[in-house]
């Protein structure tokens, strides 16, 4: 597709390594990248010099096969004219990082812009998995703007136990009520956990980590086929070689993220992730990649583009099968496909092959009808994230895919009043107040109650907390009643099935509506009008509004603290506020 190539001469690497016009520095730098067994004929021959941002290690287990899998990228690279430099990406870990992993991935992205823009690296390759990691690496791709290829890790093998699909991260919230109800003990507990877990890869459900995979190939970034290929599979090796050989490629071609990732590009991902039936990590983060790449995508965007759309794949949580199974159905080219037919789809996006998107997929086979549906046979019609807005806040998710059978009958079904719904508010001042207060008999929980959380926000937690998903009292749980409505300024884990209301912004630590919320108060939701709203009179407000003292923040770590007072909500991405002022440094500003 793209025609024009550079010369070695332009390479960006040569800079550093072979300078003319400065033989003094090239010769500081060349000389230490001698000290391994590099040559100076690798490094001034006019190969183009290919970082390997790793993102794995002992600390990320879900991503810590791509050290190997970077031995296959390297020979790629090798085989394909270029010289491979693998370097750290810092560390972050969905399940091991405390606070949260979510406060991690904009310092990981600052990180890699960095390093991006500060070292001799013509491309890059991105080494995805683990739910953050995805996004940090596009939204520094997107910002230094220079030649970079996705190698997801992919997902680990489908997990069982006693004969039944056990999904990462779902089996958890299962097994919570399962513990809660008294019907297995602390070991049959951690023996589901276990068995959720059987290879290495990133989480087999359609959580997180395997929608921000999907969605990265679905923008164009990696290799077709790319996201689903379960971690242990021979093809995850040989697709680290191919997307290792097509780097170096890639920066002949001078084919730049800013080429790839456009505003098509983004809405063809939001089409996808409603599919799917996608974490509700999705938007900020997809909205993160898009203001880094200077287009303004917004959660107008995903109810105007996204909620019509049906899902079509049968994934857990929603539905009923793991990565594995997805992946031998036809994995995402398949599902384009399905969607391309449709018409749901920008074809003539370019991906990383110099290929079109709909060249790439359009005619790809789904192998499996019981996971991957036609779009006029779907599992749901509309089936995408629902933005909803009032007197709370100005933004909040629902996955409306989750919204199973109970809740709808409970809920949703009010012959005089279809989709709307009222309670009494049981406020919870974040995850810990949850915990400690979750069984107190005085806070009443009936199965009229909406449970509330709030402080959980970006700049509350610090971070966002995947906190809304909120179990009732035991008591309930018992009679039956597992879940009740729940909504919050935190997120949800994207393992999660649960149809809260979430991501609301802006949080309660900023001021948002949410803080001036009081236990028993009225709240209406309303999914025809798409809007919640706290049933209480204009003055009521104003006085909460005038007496309204903001929570205390107590920082923990310095990164905690520059983070707070950067950070914007999640209805716009959760970025680093001043880092998406510098759009695209490479090309605005060359080298330092
Ligand atoms: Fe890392 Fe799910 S915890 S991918
Ligand atoms: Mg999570």
């Amino acid at each position: 597709m793209t025609h024009q190539r550079i010369t070695p001469a332009e390479l960006r690497s040569k800079k550093w390594f072979d300078d003319v016009d400065d033989p003094g520095m090239s010769a500081l730098y060349l000389e230490r990248y001698l000290n391994f067994g590099l040559t100076r004929e690798e490094l001034q021959s006019g190969k183009p010099i290919i970082g390997i941002a790793q993102t794995g290690s002992d600390l990320t287990p879900c991503n810590r096969h791509h050290t190997d899998l970077a031995v296959r990228v390297k020979e790629g690279i090798r085989d394909a004219g270029g010289i491979p430099l693998e370097f750290p990406v810092h560390p972050i870990q969905e399940t091991g990082k405390r606070p949260t992993a979510a406060l991690d991935r904009n310092l990981a992205y600052l990180g890699l812009v960095e390093v991006l823009y500060g070292y001799p690296l013509d491309g890059v390759v991105l080494t995805t998995g683990c739910d953050k990691t995805t996004p940090a690496c596009l939204m520094a791709a997107a910002t230094v703007n220079i030649p970079a290829i996705v190698l997801s890790g992919g997902p680990m093998l489908d997990g069982y136990h006693k004969g039944r699909t056990v999904g990462s991260g779902s089996i958890i919230w299962e097994a919570r009520e399962q513990l809660a109800a008294g019907e297995i003990d602390y070991d049959g507990f951690m023996d589901l956990a276990a068995a959720s877990a059987p290879s290495v890869g990133h989480c087999n459900t359609m959580g997180t980590a395997l929608s921000m995979n999907c969605l990265a190939e679905a923008l164009g970034m990696s290799l077709p086929g790319c996201a689903s290929i379960p971690a242990p599979y021979r093809e995850r090796g040989q697709i680290s070689y191919h997307t290792g050989k097509r780097i170096v490629d890639m920066v002949w071609e001078d084919l730049k993220p800013s080429k790839v990732m456009t505003r098509e590009a983004l809405e063809n991902a939001i089409v996808l992730a409603s599919s799917l039936g996608a974490s509700t990590n999705c938007p900020p983060h997809l909205i993160a990649i898009a203001r880094h790449m200077g287009v303004e995508l917004t959660m107008d965007d995903w109810q105007r583009i996204g909620y019509s759309v049906p899902m079509i794949v049968d994934c857990q949580p929603t539905g009923r099968h793991l990565g594995e199974r997805f992946h031998k159905a036809g994995g995402v080219p398949a599902v384009l496909a399905e969607l391309i037919k449709a018409d749901l789809i920008h074809e003539d996006c370019l991906t990383v092959n110099n290929q079109t998107l709909g060249a790439n997929c359009r005619e790809a086979f789904t192998h499996d009808r019981d996971v991957i549906k036609p779009t006029d046979d779907p599992l749901l019609q509309s089936a995408g994230l629902m933005v909803l807005s009032g007197n709370l806040f100005d933004n909040a998710v629902l996955k409306t895919s989750a919204i199973d059978e109970t809740f709808r009958k409970r809920y949703l079904e009010d012959p005089d009043h279809p989709n709307v719904f009222t309670g009494k508010a049981i406020v919870f001042e974040g995850s810990e107040d949850y915990h400690q207060r979750r069984n107190d008999p005085d806070l009443g929980v009936t199965e009229d109650s909406i449970l509330f959380i709030r402080n959980c926000g970006p700049v509350g937690y610090p971070g966002s907390a995947e906190v809304v998903n909120m179990l009732p009292p035991d008591s309930l749980v018992k009679q039956g009643i597992t879940s009740l409505p729940c909504v919050g300024d935190g997120r949800q884990s994207g393992t999660s099935g649960s149809p809260s209301i979430l991501n609301a912004s802006p949080e309660a630590a900023v001021g948002g509506g949410l803080a001036l919320l009081k236990s028993g108060d009225g709240v209406r939701v309303d999914l025809n009008k798409r809007q919640v709203d706290m049933i209480i009179s204009d003055q009521e407000l104003e006085r909460r509004k005038a007496n309204l003292v903001l929570p205390e923040l107590d920082n923990q770590t310095p990164w905690q603290e520059i983070y707070r007072s950067m950070v914007g909500q999640l209805s716009t991405g959760a970025c680093l506020e001043p880092a998406t002022l510098h759009l695209r440094v490479v090309d605005e500003k060359g080298l330092p």
